[in-house]
């Protein structure tokens, strides 16, 4: 029987030699010391044994019982640190390897063609305004000379929240609430950018878009004032060999009203894809302000005189850019961003 017990102890030993992993382990520990296990099956027979033996294979058994639970827990460390060393190789950093180049954004076209015209006018002396998105119709309309039922409204459909109240469809309800704040103070002397809604959608219209509208009121204050400021413009925007044109036109709240040209800059006037042949291209609407507009707000017409003009940011980017489609701008495709 002692030598029964002394194999056990030698193939358990070589077992957990060859032992790699946690399962084997405990497959070994069942097999030699769990109830039905070899050295278990030993113990229990002990009562055949006499009693001068018992006590000697007794404490034998015993002694190989702890010398297995020590192995296995001595091979159970062996293992754990195997284990250890795998994941950490599995997840091994190189530290030699280049990183990863983060790209950084930037600006939209038009935050950066906005910038530009605001940078423009500021340096001519004019302060920056800001008007709601949501307006009332007097602001929008009505103050405007443009009374309810006058076919100038046509034009400007938009999202009306109530009867009273709409989405703004220019940013000329700037120059009212700008004046209004300024009477009987002069000179007013602002530009006023910001986002605009009307009902319209197709590859140059968006529901929302952009304008930038400027207002010069003053004692003294006339279209040329108007010309020369917008032709300064044209040429800081868009080339110094810019020319411009004013052609006859109407708002309700200008008079005269105009429709402000510049000369193509793709073919420097002589008519190409760009300007449709024309040499010209249309950049904004302009006039001198309407008398009623002025007595409006307060002011003197008699007395007081101003220019008023309003771009379309988008127009001025796709011009720019040689860009054809206006949706492009609010597509968000990186693709398309990433150019500027
Ligand atoms: N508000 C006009 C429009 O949106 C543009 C404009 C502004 C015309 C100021 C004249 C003076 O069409």
């Amino acid at each position: 029987m002692e030598q029964e017990i002394l194999g056990i102890k030698e193939s358990a030993l070589s077992e957990l030699g060859s032992a790699q992993t946690r399962e084997e382990l405990q497959a070994i520990r069942v097999k030699y010391l769990g109830k039905k296990g070899e050295l278990t099956r030993i113990l229990r027979g002990m009562g055949g044994l006499s009693p001068e033996l018992r006590p000697k294979v007794g404490h034998l058994a015993n002694q190989v019982r702890a010398f297995i639970e020590e192995e296995l827990e001595r091979r159970l460390l062996v293992i754990l640190e195997q284990e250890k060393q795998q994941r950490l190789e599995a997840e091994a950093i190189d530290v030699t390897l280049p990183g990863r180049t983060m790209r950084r954004g930037h600006k939209h076209p038009l935050t950066i063609v906005l910038e530009e015209i605001k940078d423009i006018f500021t340096a001519m002396g004019f302060d920056i305004a800001e008007g709601p998105e949501v307006e009332w119709d007097y602001y929008n309309f009505e103050a405007l000379n443009i009374p309810k039922g006058h076919p100038a409204r046509d034009m400007q459909d938009s999202f009306y929240i109530t009867e009273e109240i709409l989405l703004r469809t220019h940013t000329s309800p700037v120059q009212i609430r700008t004046m209004e704040r300024m009477v009987p103070n002069l000179p007013v002397r602002i530009i006023a950018p910001g986002k605009v809604y009307r009902r319209d959608d197709d590859a140059t219209h968006s529901p929302m878009f952009h304008q930038v509208e400027g207002l010069l009121v003053d004692r003294h204050c006339t279209l040329g004032d108007l010309k020369g400021v917008l032709l300064t413009f044209a040429r800081q925007m868009f080339g110094e060999d810019r020319e411009i044109r004013l052609r006859p036109s109407f708002f309700p709240f200008t008079e005269p009203s105009a429709e402000v040209d510049i000369s193509c800059f793709s073919c420097k006037g002589e008519g190409c894809r760009v300007c449709s042949g024309t040499g010209w291209l249309e950049i904004l609407g302009a006039g001198m302000v309407h008398p009623k507009v002025l007595e409006n707000v307060g002011y003197n017409p008699e007395e007081v005189f101003g220019f008023a003009f309003g771009m379309g940011v988008e127009r001025i980017a796709l011009l720019k850019y040689g860009i054809n489609d206006l949706r492009l701008f609010f597509e968000n495709d990186i693709r398309f961003l990433r150019q500027f």
